[in-house]
């Protein structure tokens, strides 16, 4: 499932994080590359070990657990503290898969299950910077307003074409599911949304009752806490 989340910041807030981080020090951005993906990346990051990404990441965090969205789409068991990057001057990163298992700084290591990027740069202030990702329906480009995201298995290949005008500055991270398996996590997210709506529409009709017991056994079934 490839799915955008709007408004995880508002537009202000991502505008303060964004200039927070651009007055900064940067680093080449091969420094949390794998072997492969070190080749064809050309942009750059915050250190992971910088203060100012970790205290920007914990803000992010909380917007995140605070976001009904993100929650019952990514059904997250560990994210990993949002990391920073930015591409300019024809920076860009070519076609990769993300690393399948990454170590968290003294916290151990997670499996990446999904990719996130959390736009900070409106999209009128560069241009080029799509995130292209590959899925059995084709490539699919994304570029999102300032505070939104996008959320994609971290099984896709994807790339970032070479940003030529502007500047293009992004949080980035994993996340852990719960639910592995990106085919069930979809279906409990199908399932959560219809029976959203049908509480809507229905209030609490016994029938939802009955689904959002379905949707809890298929959890209890699935899920690896
Ligand atoms: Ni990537």
């Amino acid at each position: 499932m490839l799915l955008q989340i709007p408004g995880i910041l508002s537009s202000d807030e991502a505008a303060r994080m964004r200039a927070a981080l651009l007055d900064t020090t940067w680093v080449d951005g091969k420094v949390t590359a794998g072997h492969q993906s070190g080749r064809v990346k050309h942009n750059q990051q915050l250190p992971e070990d910088s203060k100012l990404a970790r205290e920007q990441g914990q803000q992010i965090l909380r917007a995140l657990q605070g976001n009904g969205l993100f929650m019952s789409a990514a059904l997250p068991q560990r994210v990993f503290p949002p990391l920073f990057n930015r591409y300019r001057g024809g920076g860009f990163f070519g076609n990769h898969v993300d690393n399948a298992i990454r170590h968290i700084p003294g916290a151990g290591q997670i499996r990446t299950d999904l990719s996130a990027t959390l736009f900070l740069s409106e999209p009128e202030e560069y241009e080029g910077g799509e995130l292209m990702i590959d899925d059995t329906y084709g490539a699919h480009q994304v570029k999102l307003k300032a505070g939104s995201l996008v959320l994609y298995p971290s099984t896709s290949l994807h790339r970032v074409t070479p940003v030529t005008h502007g500047e293009r500055v992004c949080a980035f991270f994993w996340v852990q599911s719960l639910v592995r398996d990106d085919g069930q996590r979809t279906l409990l997210f199908d399932l959560d949304m219809s029976i959203h709506r049908l509480r809507q529409q229905l209030g609490d009709h016994e029938a939802i009752v009955a689904q959002t017991g379905i949707y809890h056994n298929l959890l209890r079934r699935w899920a690896n806490p």
